[in-house]
């Protein structure tokens, strides 16, 4: 039987239905949340995840506004523009769109964003946060996997889930959630070796590795849900995943598409974290 498909450009316009809700009841009291965005270099996969960013805050009713560098810009600009928004009470939420250009430390800059405005979660303070088991902000492209799943009923605890990647971005965030749902994590890197004989335990395999068609029928266990993080553009320019989603859909149990799986998924959690950083700052 072929696999469901687990739509999340379907869960995502749900999940903006509802921020767009509580963004109206905020205006009531006065409060629209505000976003900062940083974007610096031209990478043009990240102007097209910055416009849809954008687009999508509009649609709810969320400000954004842009602060576009060139690729030459100093580590000293971007963090006085930080400086800057950290302390704009208009300003609820702010993200630093990666890559940034090479001669920058994207740590240091990251670090200097306010915790209490990182609606990316990528502070340390926020990633320990999620370490110890209290998450404050969840960096969003994770904690859209856990909702599409969450959604579907796919059940975690006790079962196996492999995690193909380890960024601090999706691989080590999402492992952590996984683990916290009490599935037995494993996660796989470059380095692992023979990860067909990993992945075919998997009951819930994420493959976020940034390699068009790594994950093969033959490395998925039949009934798995599978979940494809990744964004590969082919020669063709069309968008591909990490899985090979023709021959795996007939063996998974459940299967994200690329597009309109994890990818609008990543948007919606972003506007509820604004959405979250807004409720807060208005309750204290
Ligand atoms: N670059 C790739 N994915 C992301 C993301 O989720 N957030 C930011 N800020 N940059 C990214």
């Amino acid at each position: 039987m072929a696999a469901q498909i687990l739509d999340g450009k379907s869960l995502a316009a749900l999940v903006r239905a509802g921020v767009k809700a509580r963004v109206e009841r905020l205006s009531q009291r006065g409060i629209r949340p505000g976003l900062g965005v940083i974007l610096a270099g031209d990478d043009p996969a990240s102007r097209v995840y910055v416009r849809n960013k954008q687009r999508a805050c509009e649609e709810t009713g969320v400000h954004s506004k842009l602060f576009g560098f060139d690729a030459s810009v100093s580590e000293t600009q971007l963090l006085q523009r930080l400086e800057a928004l950290n302390s704009d009470p208009a300003i609820h939420g702010i993200l630093v769109q990666l890559p940034l250009p090479r001669h920058i430390d994207a740590a240091r800059v990251l670090e200097a964003v306010s915790p209490a405005k990182d609606i990316d979660g990528f502070h340390a303070a926020n990633l320990g946060a999620l370490l110890a088991g209290a998450p404050r902000f969840v960096p969003c492209t994770p904690a859209g996997v856990m909702r599409l799943l969450e959604h579907a009923g796919v059940p975690l605890a006790g079962r196996r889930a492999v995690v193909i990647g380890r960024s601090n971005i999706v691989g080590k965030p999402l492992a952590l959630l996984l683990l916290q749902k009490d599935a037995t994590v494993t996660i796989c890197h470059s380095k692992s070796v023979n990860l067909g004989s990993i992945t075919r335990e998997a009951e819930i395999l994420v493959a976020a590795a940034g390699r068009a068609k790594l994950v093969t029928a033959d490395m998925v266990k039949p009934g798995a849900c599978v979940i494809d993080v990744g964004v590969n553009r082919g020669a063709d320019g069309k968008l591909a995943g990490d899985v090979d989603f023709d021959a795996v859909k007939a063996v998974a149990g459940w299967i994200t598409p690329v597009p309109g799986g994890v990818g609008p998924m990543t948007i919606a959690m972003l506007l509820e974290n604004c959405l979250h950083a807004a409720e807060n700052e208005s309750a204290t």
